[in-house]
């Protein structure tokens, strides 16, 4: 194909923020400090890694190395009960539409996000089937900003960077798409996500005449 397309997972497909919220907020209290939705807003996009930085940077702590391993594994252990719950009712509205639509034109379909476990929240909402490519923590070095996720997924479709779209809702994610020479569409508010190409709330504001003219304009 000429043409491709890449999502991100949480954000865009699933509301599993809430999620990585609860399990940072179960360390944080159990560390003796509270963590508020607002901060919760800084972990988007960013790795589970950096996320635990800022949480004890939060709660003014300072971990020995045995300590942090510890707690990256104990939030990791958390949050994987709540993914074990999901179904297919948590995919966000209309992602099963645009997904649809690109299998009726055999447009090419990857993931491009920094969790460790993108694999088992899309089998757990049944989604699996819909990627060609599947890029995610395991596979990058560099995070959001950086290309680097972008890029594997784009040379894993076989299509070249200025051919692919991006779906997004980080503002990292949006740079990182820019970066890479793709079309960012931003998925969350036009406020916050004011570098994107083009911007939607959610899936249900993006109709087909959009994306026909999306794709006859990058196919040619
Ligand atoms: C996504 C989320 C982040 C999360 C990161 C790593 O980018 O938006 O909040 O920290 O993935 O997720 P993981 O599942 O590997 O802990
Ligand atoms: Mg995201």
């Amino acid at each position: 194909s000429t043409i491709g397309f890449i999502f991100d997972l949480d954000g865009v497909i699933v509301d599993t923020a809430k999620y990585h919220y609860l399990a940072w907020k179960n360390l944080a209290n159990e560390l003796g400090f509270e963590f508020t939705h607002e901060q919760n807003e800084l972990f988007k996009g960013v790795s589970r890694k950096r996320c635990l930085e800022i949480l004890l940077e939060i709660g003014g702590i300072k971990a020995t190395k045995e300590q942090f391993d510890t707690w990256m594994i104990e939030k990791n252990v958390d949050y994987l009960q709540y993914i074990d719950k999901m179904d297919a009712s948590e995919i966000l509205p209309d992602v099963p539409k645009v997904l649809d639509f690109l299998k009726a034109k055999n447009i090419p379909i990857a993931l491009g996000s920094a969790s460790k476990n993108a694999k088992p929240i899309l089998e757990k909402v049944n989604l699996l089937s819909y990627f060609d490519a599947i890029v995610d923590g395991n596979n990058v070095a560099k995070a959001k900003p950086d290309p680097e996720v972008f890029l594997i997924a784009a040379d894993k479709l076989g299509v070249s960077p200025s051919r692919c779209v991006v779906f997004e809702d980080a503002v990292a994610g949006i740079q990182a798409a820019n970066t890479a020479n793709m079309v960012s569409i931003g998925i969350g508010d036009s406020n916050v996500l004011s570098e994107a190409k083009y911007n939607f709330n959610n899936f249900t504001e993006i109709d087909s005449s959009f994306l026909n003219k999306l794709v006859a304009n990058l196919a040619e």
